[in-house]
């Protein structure tokens, strides 16, 4: 496995638990500038997951497979 696939792995992991780490945020906030900046962000990094499995599509093979099988 080329080491640009085990880190785009990896920074997907980072990408999808910020997602989390700021709907956790979004949820607690209480000021609704707070809330409304936060989902701007998590919406950003919704676009970096997009980003990174676009390119784990392009890369691997077998992943790009397995995406066209689920998607019919
Ligand atoms: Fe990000």
């Amino acid at each position: 496995m080329s080491d640009d696939l085990r880190n785009l792995r990896e920074d997907l992991k980072g990408e999808l638990t910020a997602v989390n780490d700021y709907q956790d945020h979004i949820d607690l906030a209480e000021d609704d500038e707070v809330r409304e900046v936060l989902a701007h962000i998590r919406d950003e990094e919704k676009e970096h997951v997009a980003e990174l499995v676009r390119l784990l599509r392009k890369l691997d093979e077998v992943q790009e497979a397995k995406f066209r099988e689920e998607e019919g």
